[in-house]
């Protein structure tokens, strides 16, 4: 019996999704590059995704019309032509839930780092700058504990960071998105309109997906209705933010501080304005980046894709 064809579009995807595709089908392997993909994908069934690459109309022509099944290695899909993907009738699912843990965790130690100076500790302690004469008043941070942290998007990731924050003794959780959840009265945290959140939240941690309504959502009037001790907290994506207000508002105090996992463009470039900023702690994207978080991924793609295969249903559909 002919096997399915599958592609897996990044060569350094965890061996789990290879193991599982390979038991059901032809697998093929290229670099997470557009080129090579362009080059591999003709006559595939199947493409299991795992970048920030756009998987747009020229992809899917490229593929073929007996493309069936797309699962990415990631719970944001802003890079992917959904309405294309819906259009030509091919299943499409994603990864979202098993990363909730490591991504809440980033945002915990991003909301860590900002609120008690870090960097300005560590560039102390490397000028030789630390010394006994800095006295009681010397690099005060902002507490946690008796706060209030306002979620902007109580999905999966934003209800793990409430219950993370939890054992912080935070005062007050306010969380805003289209709807009030009943996870959120799980959580006791208060449902309010963005104007509200901004008003009161000493933390604003933002992790709506990137779509048309959210894209440059957090701009300079944002930071402007945020309090001057505000913390803002990205690990969604770097284009709901316009990016020169957030250093602007940083570069004038408008607010405390920034921990940001996402931000654009990524790769960040080193000499950037963002990372001359004390008060804005960086890091590169890695909010899921543990092994097993990242093997639960993968093995959560391939399932998707050989599910879909066989004509059941995904156990995570987008489409
Ligand atoms: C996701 O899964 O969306 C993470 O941000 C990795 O891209």
């Amino acid at each position: 019996m002919t096997k399915f064809k599958v592609l897996i579009a990044n060569s350094s995807v965890p061996q789990i999704a290879h193991d599982l595709l390979k038991a059901d089908c032809d697998v093929r392997v290229c670099e997470a590059e557009r080129e090579p993909i362009l080059q591999n994908i003709s006559g595939m069934d199947a493409m299991f995704w795992s970048s920030h690459i756009k998987l747009d109309k020229e992809m899917l022509d490229k593929a073929g019309p007996q493309l069936k099944v797309i699962g990415t290695m990631s719970a944001g899909y802003d890079n992917i032509d959904v309405d294309e993907i819906r259009k030509r009738g091919i299943k499409f699912g994603n990864t979202p839930g098993v990363l909730n843990d490591a991504v809440a965790n980033v945002a915990v130690l991003l909301a860590l780092m900002t609120s008690r100076r870090y960097l300005e500790g560590i560039e102390a302690i490397e000028k030789s700058e630390w010394s006994h004469k800095n006295g009681p008043q010397w690099l005060l941070g902002q507490d946690i504990s008796g706060s209030t942290v306002g979620i902007v998007g109580l999905g999966g990731i934003g209800q793990t960071i409430v219950q993370r924050l939890k054992c912080f003794n935070v005062e007050k959780f306010l969380y805003t998105g289209h709807k009030e959840k009943p996870e959120g009265h799980i959580l006791s945290a208060h449902f309010v309109n963005m104007d509200t959140l901004l008003r009161e939240s000493d933390f604003v941690i933002a992790c709506v997906p990137l779509t048309k309504e959210t894209d440059k959502m957090f701009n300079a009037e944002v930071f402007s209705k945020m309090k001057k001790n505000a913390i803002f907290i990205n690990v969604s994506r770097g284009a709901i933010v316009n990016q020169p207000d957030l250093v602007d508002a940083l570069r004038t105090n408008r607010i405390y501080a920034a921990g940001l996992d996402v931000m654009t463009p990524e790769p960040l470039p080193s000499d950037h304005e963002l990372l001359k900023l004390k008060n804005c702690v960086i890091t590169p994207h890695i909010g899921s980046a543990t092994v097993k978080t990242r093997n639960n991924m993968a093995e959560l793609a391939a399932k998707n894709i050989l599910k879909a295969l066989k004509g059941e249903p995904m156990i995570a559909p987008v489409v």
